[in-house]
């Protein structure tokens, strides 16, 4: 019997085919200006039979950014550029959801629109990673302290994203609020600092979220909206005392909202790296109760951890991210239990086309084997005529059509 994990699904106003979700996943391949390309619109729709794709973070302002070639949706070439995403996707079958990113303090002066430090909810630097440019990482700079009018606009270019979103075609957008990004660094205590509204007891840190969803809610349904948290994670010096009340607290007042879903990262995950159990982990099954709504798990999960977590029904639909990268028809794979191509760091953010839209589906990587066949049946059958003696007059016409053949065939087998 088919297993639910490759079921259709409800979720909200739209049906996805399966509950497996393609998490979001930066490859820094837009253009300089944040502008999303052909080549991203082809790497998507190789991607589309998943039950919804959730699109790399996606800034909402220029300040928003940590590093180049992200893509973003804060002018209207962002959103024409976008469309060609979306229509290929939909045009396939597919759903896409597009993350909302501002990544607060965990940008660098080198590039902010006005090269000063960026903005965060207090002035309190990253201290125990650093951040990743060339040639040297650096160090994080201590963030400048945004003020209550510069945080009505963020909350608004939230809202203005989510509306450039739904014009650029996507189904819905999802609120990056893990990994110590903006969102997670006015929920975290280290981070936060402040002493107004925005800071002191979870009911004012977790204002901000609030805020930005109250304004997207002007804008699209909030059936259409999901938003992402880490609760284990303190990557990138996001600490809090008791991290499991905090996400207690926050999911919990999630619940008015009407949300698409909740998305949890599972611990053993470190931004985009895996990392060593940490004490006091805390798995959606912890938290997920406490979530009236859909409820997404992503990191880490296998076929089979996928299936039990269903089972348990801990959660409802499972994300994958690495293996995505590399397996872009990764539900049939794992329909069929067929093996799966592993991921290549090495082509994660750098470089174009090469581990980004050449990973085969398994029907190609079947052509290809039955190419790589025939052309070795082709060399054996040269090998034999050319054994024979110089004497046979047909050997050299057979020989001609031969090499013809393997030059053909092995043509084929490069383009493939
Ligand atoms: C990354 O670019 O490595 C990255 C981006 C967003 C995340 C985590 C990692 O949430």
């Amino acid at each position: 019997m088919k297993h639910k994990l490759f079921d259709n699904f409800r979720l909200g106003p739209v049906i996805m085919r399966n509950r497996m979700v393609m998490a979001p996943l930066t490859r820094s391949r837009a253009t300089p200006d944040g502008l999303p390309t052909e080549m991203m619109a082809l790497h998507y729709a190789q991607r589309s039979s998943t039950g919804l794709i959730i699109s790399e973070g996606t800034v909402i302002s220029p300040q928003g950014v940590a590093y180049p070639r992200v893509p973003g949706l804060y002018n209207d070439a962002q959103v024409r550029a976008w469309r060609k995403v979306t229509e290929a996707v939909h045009e396939r079958g597919g759903l896409i959801f597009a993350q909302l990113w501002h990544v607060g303090r965990q940008s660098h002066s080198s590039v902010q629109p006005d090269g000063l430090p960026p903005f965060a909810p207090s002035p309190v630097a990253i201290e125990n990673y650093l951040y990743n440019t060339r040639p040297e990482p650096l160090p994080y700079e201590v963030p400048r302290e945004l003020t209550k009018v510069q945080i009505v606009e963020i909350v608004q270019q939230y809202a203005d994203a989510a509306e450039r979103a739904f014009d650029a075609g996507f189904d819905g957008v999802e609120l990056h609020g893990a990994n110590g990004y903006l969102i997670d660094q006015f929920l975290n205590s280290s981070s936060n600092r402040r002493s107004d509204q925005y800071g002191g007891p979870v009911t004012n840190r977790v204002r901000f979220l609030h805020q930005v969803l109250h304004a997207v809610a002007e804008k699209i349904p909030l059936n259409r909206v999901g938003v992402r948290l880490s609760p284990s994670s303190t990557w990138m010096d996001a600490e809090d005392p008791d991290k499991k009340a905090l996400h207690s607290q926050v999911i919990t007042s999630l619940n008015a909202f009407g949300l698409a879903y909740l998305h949890l990262v599972e611990p053993h995950i470190a931004g985009s790296t895996t990392s060593d159990a940490e004490m006091g982990a805390i798995p959606t099954a912890d938290l997920a109760a406490q979530f009236d709504g859909v409820v997404i798990s992503t990191g880490g999960h296998t076929r089979e951890s996928a299936k039990q977590i269903l089972e348990d029904g801990v959660a409802d639909l499972i994300g994958f991210g690495r293996l995505f990268t590399s397996n872009p028809d990764l539900p049939a794979r794992m329909e069929k239990r067929i093996s799966l191509i592993q991921p290549d760091r090495k082509t994660f953010y750098a470089g174009r086309e090469k581990g980004y839209i050449d990973y085969p589906t398994m029907e190609a990587e079947d052509k290809w084997r039955e190419l790589k066949n025939h052309l070795t049946a082709v060399d054996e059958a040269i090998l034999e005529l050319e054994g024979r003696s110089l004497m046979d007059l047909d050997r050299s016409n057979e020989l001609y059509s031969l090499f013809q053949l393997r030059k053909l065939a092995s043509e084929a087998v490069l383009n493939y």
